[in-house]
C-alpha cells in the first residue's frame, strides 16, 4: 500500500471511522480505542455482544505502559515477545473507552508484528481497538478478500497487506496475578512462553460469562457443519462423496470427496495454522453438506488449531 493510503487510513481512524488492517495473525477491524462511539461501531458491524472486550493494539511497549499496569512478569513477556502474537491482559489505567474493555478493570494489549499495522499505529499515533475483522462467531479473515466478502461496505477502509503469516489469533495470557493464565491458545506456542517464564496455568474452562472467546462453546465457525474425525474414519465415512475434507497433511491415498484441502503437505503445524482459516473459508464455499476435519497434534501451534476446530464443530445456537 502507498504512504498516501496509510495517511488516509490514519485520518479515518482519527475521525472515528473503522479501518480493517492486516496483522501477522488475522485481519483486525480497527477503531480509535479512546473513542467510545467508534468502538460502538465495531460491535455493531460485527454483531458482537457488548460483554466481549476488544484487544487494544499499540505500536510499542512504551505506548502500552500508558494504558496498563505492568508487573515484572508482564514486562519480561512484552520485552521478549512483542511485536508478536501475544496479548497480555493487565490492570488498565485511564485513556481507553469503557466499551472497549466491556467495563472490565483489565485491558488486553498487544504490539502486532506486521509492518502495515505498525505503520498505521505510528502514523495515527493512536491505540487501536481491533477484534478480528469478521462477523461475530464466524471464521476469522486471513486475507483482505475475506474482509471484503464478509464485511465489505460496512467498514470505511480496508488495507490490503496480503495473506497473514501466522494465520491464527494471538495467544492471550492474563498476567494480572503472579502466575500467567492462558485464556486462549494462539499464534505464540505455549511451550515458548513456558520455557521463557516457567509456570503458566490454563483457564480453558467453559464459563457463563466468558473472559476470552476461547471460552465460548461455538466460535470461529463455518456455515457448513464440521466434524472432527481421524483419517481412517473419514476414509470410511458413508458421507465421503458429498463431504469437504480438511486434512492435516498429504493423505496416504487419494479420497473421492466433494472437496479437499490439505493444511500442510509435510505436517508442519506452523504451515497448517497459516492455512487454517483460508482453507475453511474455501471448504465452506464448496457447497458440501459437511466438513470432515482431521485432527492435528496438540503441541506448538497445534493447540490453537485444535481449539479453533473444536469451536468450529459446535453448531451455533443462533
Ligand atoms: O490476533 C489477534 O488477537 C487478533 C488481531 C486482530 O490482533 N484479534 C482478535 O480479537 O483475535 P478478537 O476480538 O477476535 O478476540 C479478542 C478476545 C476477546 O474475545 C476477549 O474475550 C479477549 O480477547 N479479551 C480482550 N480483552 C480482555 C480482557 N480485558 N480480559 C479478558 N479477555 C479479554
Ligand atoms: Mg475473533
Amino acid at each position: 500500500m502507498t504512504s498516501a493510503e496509510m495517511r488516509r487510513a490514519a485520518e479515518v481512524l482519527r475521525s472515528g471511522g473503522l479501518v480493517a488492517f492486516p496483522t501477522e495473525t488475522v485481519y483486525g477491524l480497527g477503531a480509535d480505542a479512546s473513542n467510545s462511539e467508534a468502538a460502538a461501531r465495531i460491535f455493531e458491524v460485527k454483531n458482537r455482544p457488548f460483554f466481549d472486550p476488544l484487544i487494544v493494539h499499540v505500536g510499542s511497549l512504551s505506548h502500552a505502559l500508558k494504558f496498563a499496569e505492568f508487573n515484572a512478569t508482564a514486562l519480561q513477556l512484552a520485552r521478549q515477545f512483542w511485536p508478536g502474537p501475544l496479548t497480555l491482559v493487565l490492570p488498565k489505567k485511564s485513556g481507553l473507552a469503557d466499551l472497549v474493555t466491556s467495563g472490565l478493570p483489565t485491558v488486553g494489549l498487544r504490539v502486532p508484528a506486521h509492518p502495515a499495522a505498525l505503520d498505521l499505529l505510528e502514523t495515527s499515533g493512536l491505540a487501536v481497538a481491533a477484534p478480528s475483522a469478521n462477523p461475530f462467531g464466524f471464521l476469522s479473515p486471513t486475507t483482505a478478500e475475506h474482509v471484503r466478502t464478509f464485511l465489505g461496505n460496512r467498514v470505511d477502509m480496508i488495507l490490503d497487506g496480503g495473506e497473514c503469516s501466522t494465520g491464527v489469533e494471538s495467544t492471550i495470557l492474563d498476567v494480572t496475578g503472579s502466575v500467567p493464565v492462558l485464556l486462549r491458545p494462539g499464534g505464540l506456542a505455549l511451550e515458548a512462553v513456558r520455557s521463557f517464564i516457567g509456570d503458566v496455568r490454563s483457564a480453558l474452562m467453559p464459563q457463563d460469562r466468558p473472559s476470552a472467546p476461547g471460552q465460548l462453546d461455538s466460535h470461529y465457525a463455518p456455515r457448513t457443519p464440521l466434524e472432527i474425525l481421524s483419517f481412517d474414519r473419514i476414509a470410511a465415512d458413508p458421507r465421503l462423496s458429498s463431504a469437504a475434507l480438511l486434512l492435516a497433511r498429504d493423505p496416504a491415498r487419494a479420497l473421492a470427496a466433494h472437496a479437499v484441502e490439505v493444511l500442510s503437505p509435510d505436517g508442519s503445524l506452523r504451515r497448517a495454522a497459516q492455512n487454517l482459516f483460508a482453507a475453511m473459508h474455501r471448504l465452506d464455499q464448496s457447497g458440501a453438506r459437511i466438513i470432515l476435519a482431521e485432527p492435528v497434534r496438540e503441541e506448538g501451534l497445534g493447540l490453537a488449531i485444535m481449539d479453533r476446530l473444536r469451536k468450529a464443530s459446535c453448531r451455533r445456537a443462533v
